[in-house]
């Protein structure tokens, strides 16, 4: 492995993340790599493959890169260009695999690495960060913010949970509040307990000026 590589991954995501506004920006990826190397380094785990997964996560995503999506092209090229052996290529390319929550369908990585980067990637969807990128991203798909009538699904699959549109309120419901107990590491579920508690306080405040309360 090159000795700047973590340094040349954080300039290829900048770049390749430059136009992007819809929740996956550069800076998403760089709070989940900061993040992942604080939980990396608690858990003792292997903090530069923790690094490189963090900072690779998003690069083959399924909504901003459907094509290579299922052989997580750009990151497997980044990495064979910088001299990373093929075992540590596809130890990374697991735990990009893995990353993703999908619902009930949502997997538990195999390595530490693996439950390290998830839950950097989970933390970040939480909290006051992850509101803000819960109604950005809401935003960026025409949806509306809240509508009483509209009831959150809960228990979806993959394929549900890919598909189905819903208001940015019910994501709170069908995901958001769900992580804080899939957390892997305790690191993460003692950060993500009080993102929780946050997130609940919104959601009341929010529900009673919706109903005229104050
Ligand atoms: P991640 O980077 O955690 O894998 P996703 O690709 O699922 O995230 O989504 C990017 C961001 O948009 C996250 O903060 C997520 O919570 C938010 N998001 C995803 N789906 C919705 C939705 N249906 N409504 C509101 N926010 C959403
Ligand atoms: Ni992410």
């Amino acid at each position: 492995m090159q000795k700047d590589i973590i340094n040349q991954a954080l300039e290829y995501v900048k770049k390749m993340f430059e136009n992007e506004y819809s929740g996956h920006d550069y800076f998403h990826t760089l709070r989940v790599f900061k993040m992942a190397t604080h939980i990396a380094e608690k858990e003792n785990a292997d903090v530069e493959i923790v690094q490189l997964a963090a900072l690779l996560h998003d690069v083959d995503d399924f909504k901003l890169s459907p094509e290579t999506y299922a052989q997580k092209t750009n990151a497997r090229s980044f990495l064979q260009v910088n001299q990373v052996d093929k075992e540590t290529i596809e130890k990374i390319c697991q735990i990009i695999g893995e990353i993703s929550f999908v619902g009930k369908d949502s997997v538990i990585p195999q390595t530490l690495e693996g439950k390290c980067a998830q839950d950097a990637d989970r933390l970040d969807a939480i909290g006051a960060i992850g509101i803000a990128r819960a109604f950005a991203y809401g935003g960026n798909h025409n949806r509306v913010m809240y509508d009483p009538d509209v009831k959150p699904h809960m228990n979806m699959g993959k394929e549900e949970y890919m598909n189905h549109k819903s208001t940015t309120i019910n994501h709170f419901y069908e995901k958001l509040f769900l992580l804080t107990e899939l957390m892997n590491t305790q690191t993460a579920k003692e950060i993500a307990g009080e993102r929780e508690r946050y997130m609940k306080a919104y959601i009341a405040e929010f529900m009673d000026e919706w109903d005229g309360v104050r």
